[in-house]
């Protein structure tokens, strides 16, 4: 796969040097950047473990100290290994470097830094992904010590976005993005190296009209995409409404990056939406109107992937795409039940739902769990699981590789859908086609037995806000109901 991600501001504090002078060799790294070589990207992916340290409360702040120790260092490291094989990358070498404390120059100890460079070398890598947040002049550094390009974690993350973002809004949301992630660093790395500077007195000062200049061409063109935003959520608004109009509920799929949730869909829907082992494979919801087996039809709304520690201005920048849950009659939250990390992961998901305004106690926007990949449990532990998800009557475990469990998922859905329904008996004397019809766009037709003397029985299942509408057309044909 090509891999043409790197658009033209993406890297723009990479194009000048510190003097803020343009540099051709940037120009070059970036005519021939590792991002978009045409052949697989030799990468290492480094996971730098704070973990003993965190809990103590020396490095990192608590809320993340107490996430992360969830997460053993050999997981984390495989979801950034996982991270990396999103963007098609050649993972040669993965690492978990221990570290006492944070160098701010390096992130890394000297030592650790010239150890890492001989195995860079030696593997002949030209691309570092390290899983955690870097200044800019940590990045910087760490480029120059190692000869090759280092992205951290929001820059993998980033780059991943960029390539699966499909829809207008949510390329638009990538490059915002990118561009406010690209304007934080080239404000602190300027005020970094002018302070660094001044105090030595040997070099000039950074070039401050070429890096004033670069940061107001970046906020130009965040202005100008927030404007194209604006226009194009506008639209989305009245498609929005224009879906609310359609007589089915919506039911919404979240969860964890590669929990299932498209081949969950697919299952479903019996459709052909992407799925791969990717990480986010789906970045833009896909929606699409599906009959369940028991022939309820459903708006199906598959959504993008939640991931672990993201940081809070992708969030942000992705809030609208995830805001389609907002419209949901029903979330399905997909669990990987046989990650070892599952727990910590339903944690992130509901977090990320908490802070969309969606909470498990919201009466009106029903939450059931989908305890997916049973197939991959066995033994004890498989029954154990299934034991838990039976006393819960919001839980079901399924397989959606296999179909294990599906029916009890469809029951489920059904039954949270219809929570509110009324059931009716009607008996149309002389039934009309037309009033049939009606019932099949605007009930759900629970029962139907046609009569010898060609009279027709029907057990009618009523959404409250049909309820008006069919009692209108009873009273035009002059009939009444019993309650089932
Ligand atoms: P993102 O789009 O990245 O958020 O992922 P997703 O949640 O949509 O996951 P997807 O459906 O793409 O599945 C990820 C991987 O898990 C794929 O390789 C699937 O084949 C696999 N998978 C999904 N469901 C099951 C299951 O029930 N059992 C097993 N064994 N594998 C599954």
């Amino acid at each position: 796969m090509r891999i043409q991600t790197t658009t033209e501001y993406n890297h723009i504090d990479d194009l000048h040097d510190e003097a803020g002078n343009h540099s051709p060799a940037a120009d070059e790294k970036n005519a021939n950047g590792i991002l978009r070589a045409d052949a697989k990207t030799r990468a290492l992916v480094i996971l730098p473990d704070f973990h003993s340290h965190s809990r103590r409360g020396d490095t990192l702040d608590n809320a993340v100290g107490e996430t992360l120790a969830l997460r053993s260092a050999s997981v984390r490291l495989e979801e950034a290994v996982g991270l990396a094989l999103a963007i098609d990358l050649d993972v040669a070498e993965t690492l978990i470097v221990s570290l006492n404390k944070l160098r701010p120059a390096t992130l890394f100890g000297t030592g650790k830094v010239e150890e890492l460079k001989g195995l860079i070398a030696a593997r002949d890598v030209v691309l570092v992904i390290i899983d955690h947040a870097l200044s800019p002049i940590q990045q910087r550094n760490l480029e120059r010590a190692w000869e090759c390009k280092v992205l951290d974690r929001t820059g993998l993350i980033l780059e991943i976005f960029s390539l699966r973002a499909q829809t207008r809004e949510g390329r638009l949301q990538v490059q915002l993005a990118h561009l406010e992630y690209e304007k934080s660093r080239l404000v602190r790395s300027w005020t970094h190296l002018e302070r660094q500077r001044g105090g030595l007195g040997t070099v000039g000062g950074p070039g401050e009209t070429q890096i004033e200049s670069d940061r107001r061409q970046i906020q130009d063109k965040i202005t100008k995409i927030k404007k194209q935003l604006e226009t194009v959520t506008r639209t989305r608004g009245l498609h929005r409404q224009s879906r609310k109009k359609v007589p089915y509920p919506i039911v919404a799929l979240v969860g964890y990056t590669n929990a299932g949730k498209s081949t969950l869909f697919n299952k479903l829907a019996g459709s052909s939406v992407m799925t791969a082992d990717m990480l986010f494979a789906t970045l833009d919801p896909t929606m699409r109107e599906i009959r369940l087996t028991n022939g309820q039809r459903i708006i199906m709304s598959d959504t993008v992937g939640f991931i672990s520690q993201l940081p809070t201005h992708l969030i942000a920048a992705f809030r609208a795409t995830l805001e389609e849950v907002l419209d949901a009659d029903l979330i399905i939250h997909v669990r990987d039940i046989a990650a070892e990390e599952t727990l910590a992961q339903a944690q992130d998901v509901e977090q990320v739902l908490e802070t969309l305004g969606v909470g498990s106690d919201n009466s009106d926007r029903q939450l059931i769990e989908v305890w997916n990949k049973i197939d991959l449990v066995g033994g004890q532990d498989r029954d154990a699981i299934v034991e838990q998800s039976i006393r819960n009557d919001q839980t079901v475990c399924v397989s959606a590789q296999t179909g294990e469990g599906m029916d009890r998922l469809v029951e489920l859905i059904d039954r949270q859908l219809s929570r509110h329904h009324s059931e009716i008996d009607i008996t149309l004397e002389v039934p009309d086609g037309k009033v049939l019809h009606w019932f099949h766009q605007n009930c759900d037709v629970l029962n139907r037995y046609d009569r010898s003397d060609g009279s027709v029985e029907l057990k009618l299942r009523v959404a409250p806000e049909k309820q008006v509408g069919l009692e209108r057309i009873l009273n035009q044909i002059n009939i009444s109901t019993v309650d089932g």
